[in-house]
C-alpha cells in the first residue's frame, strides 16, 4: 500500500475526479477527510464507499472561497486524525465565455473557486504540515492552463495560477520536507465537461492523440504516485493527463 496511515483532505471530492482521488487513496491505506460545497446524495454514497474499503471517511460542507472555514476544517482534520499529510486542491468549476462578453461575476467566481480556493488550503495546512516536517501537496490545473484556451480567460488564467503557485510552493516549502506539484488533465469524462456544445467535445478528442477523453481514475493514479513516498523526490513539476491533448 503506498499510503498506509497517512490522512489525506480533498477538496470538491463529492463527485468527478475529486472522488476518485479519494477512493483510490483509500484504497492505498490513507484515511480520507473531503470537502465539497454542499452535502448531497453522493457525500453518503462516498463515506460509504470509503468505510468499506476499510478505512475511516470524514466530509466537510465548505466553500473552497471561505479562507476562515478553511483554517475551520483543517483544524477540524487535526482533531479528527491527529494529523495531516495530504492535501489535494480539487475543487473547481468553468465559467465559458468569450472574454468580450464575460461578467464581472464569471470572472471572480472562477478565479475565487479555482485559484484563491487552493490558496485558502495551502495557507490552513502547512503550519501543521511544517510541524511534522512532512507533507504533499497536490494542486489540479489544466493543460487550459499552459495553453489557454478560447472562452475560458478566466478557467485559464485561474489554472495558470495555481502553476505559479505550485512552483512557489515548492520553494518555499522544500526545506520542510513538503512536495507541492500540479497535475495538468485534459478532457476528463466528469460532469464538468458533460454540458460541453458537442462540436467543442469532437474537436478536443481529435486533439488527443490517443483518440479518447480520460477518466477519473487516469487523474487519480497520478495523484496517488505523487502523494506517496515514492514521489518523494518529485516537487515543482506540472504533469499532464491528457492523452496527448497538448502535444
Ligand atoms: N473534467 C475535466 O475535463 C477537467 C480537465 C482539467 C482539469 N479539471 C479540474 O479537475 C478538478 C475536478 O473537476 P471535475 O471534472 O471532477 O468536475 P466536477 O464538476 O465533476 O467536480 C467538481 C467538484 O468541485 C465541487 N465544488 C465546486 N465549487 C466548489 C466550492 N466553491 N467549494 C467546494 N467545492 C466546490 C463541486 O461541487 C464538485 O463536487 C477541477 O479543478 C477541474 O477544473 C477537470
Amino acid at each position: 500500500m503506498l499510503l498506509k496511515n497517512k490522512v489525506s483532505l480533498i477538496t470538491g471530492a463529492n463527485k468527478g475526479i475529486g472522488r476518485q482521488i479519494a477512493i483510490e487513496f483509500a484504497k492505498e491505506g490513507s484515511d480520507i477527510a473531503f470537502t465539497d460545497i454542499k452535502r448531497d446524495k453522493n457525500t453518503g454514497s462516498l463515506i460509504e464507499e470509503i468505510k468499506k474499503i476499510g478505512k475511516k471517511a470524514v466530509f466537510f460542507e465548505a466553500d473552497v472561497r471561505d479562507f476562515k472555514r478553511a483554517e475551520e476544517v483543517v483544524q477540524g482534520v487535526v482533531e479528527e486524525f491527529g494529523k495531516i499529510d495530504i492535501l489535494v486542491n480539487n475543487a473547481g468549476i468553468n465559467r465559458d465565455r468569450v472574454i468580450w462578453k464575460m461578467s464581472e461575476e464569471e470572472w471572480d467566481m472562477v478565479i475565487d473557486t479555482d485559484l484563491k480556493g487552493a490558496f485558502n488550503y495551502i495557507r490552513a495546512c502547512v503550519p501543521y504540515m511544517r510541524k511534522m516536517s512532512y507533507g504533499r501537496i497536490i494542486n489540479i490545473s489544466s493543460i487550459n492552463g499552459l495553453r489557454g484556451k478560447f472562452g475560458q480567460a478566466n478557467y485559464s488564467a485561474a489554472k495558470a495560477g495555481l502553476v505559479g503557485l505550485t512552483k512557489t510552493c515548492a520553494k518555499e516549502l522544500g526545506k520542510f520536507g513538503i512536495t507541492c506539484n500540479a497535475i495538468a488533465p485534459g478532457m476528463i469524462e466528469t460532469d464538468m465537461i458533460k454540458n460541453l456544445p458537442s462540436e467543442v467535445l469532437e474537436e478536443a478528442k481529435k486533439e488527443t492523440v490517443l483518440g479518447k477523453f480520460g477518466k477519473p481514475e487516469d487523474v487519480a493514479y497520478l495523484a496517488v504516485f505523487l502523494a506517496s513516498d515514492r514521489a518523494g523526490h518529485i516537487t515543482g513539476e506540472i504533469i499532464k493527463v491528457d492523452g496527448g491533448q497538448y502535444i
